[in-house]
């Protein structure tokens, strides 16, 4: 069954470039799990530098970032240390070695046409239910604004109890939940809001 959303995410074991892993010990910890298609390929690359680059704002967040690819450990290595040599980046966060693809399989991750894993993205909440996920091709590289303006509403909404309109970046207004009874829409009439449906409040 694919995985989707709203579902408590699969836990697993794996061997990592940090060592051992069992998923479900990060339960109470908002996660960004995100995968690649192949070690030592150009857009790749590009991904993992920025993400690097960005993992501070990921920390302070307190979200816990993990890579995954179905190439060994021995690659993934490799290739960090490439990384490290060429670009004087570290790569900070901990990368699966999926190389019996159980990981890749219980995400959706597998392009069987193409061969590949493909470029998911999947934010865990601390109760470990998955909360968004978003696949790319191979040809396009993630944006990491983009993930980490999700992450923020999620942890607004968590915190708030309030959606986010389109186009959302913090410290701009949220929105309040639909009314669900005729009396509700009224009330929301008396209280000024925009339209009886819609209805923005500070966060
Ligand atoms: C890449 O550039 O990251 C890439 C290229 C071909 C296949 C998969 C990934």
């Amino acid at each position: 069954m694919p995985v989707y959303l709203g579902q408590k995410a699969p836990d697993f074991t794996v061997n990592t470039t940090k060592g051992p892993l069992v998923f479900s010990t990060l339960k109470g910890k908002w996660v960004l799990l995100f995968s690649h298609p192949a070690d030592f390929t150009p857009v790749c690359t590009t991904e993992f530098m920025a993400f690097s680059n960005r993992y501070e704002d990921f920390r302070k967040l307190g979200v816990e970032l993990i890579g995954l690819s179905v190439d060994s450990i021995y690659s993934h290595i490799a290739w960090l240390r490439d990384i490290k040599e060429h670009y004087g980046i570290e790569v900070p966060f901990p990368v699966i070695a999926d190389i019996d693809k159980e990981v890749a399989r219980a995400y959706n991750l597998i392009d069987e046409k193409a061969g590949l894993t493909v470029r998911g993205v999947f934010i865990i909440d601390p109760n470990q239910v998955v909360r968004w996920m978003i696949y790319y091709p191979a040809e396009v590289g993630r944006n990491i604004d983009e993930i980490v303006r999700v992450i923020k509403a999620f942890q607004f909404n968590w915190d708030k109890k309030l959606a986010t309109p389109a186009n959302w970046e913090e410290g701009q207004e949220g929105i309040q939940g639909a009314p669900v009874t005729l009396e509700d829409s009224e009330k929301r009439d008396a209280e000024g809001a925009e339209r009886w449906y819609l209805k923005r409040v500070k966060g």
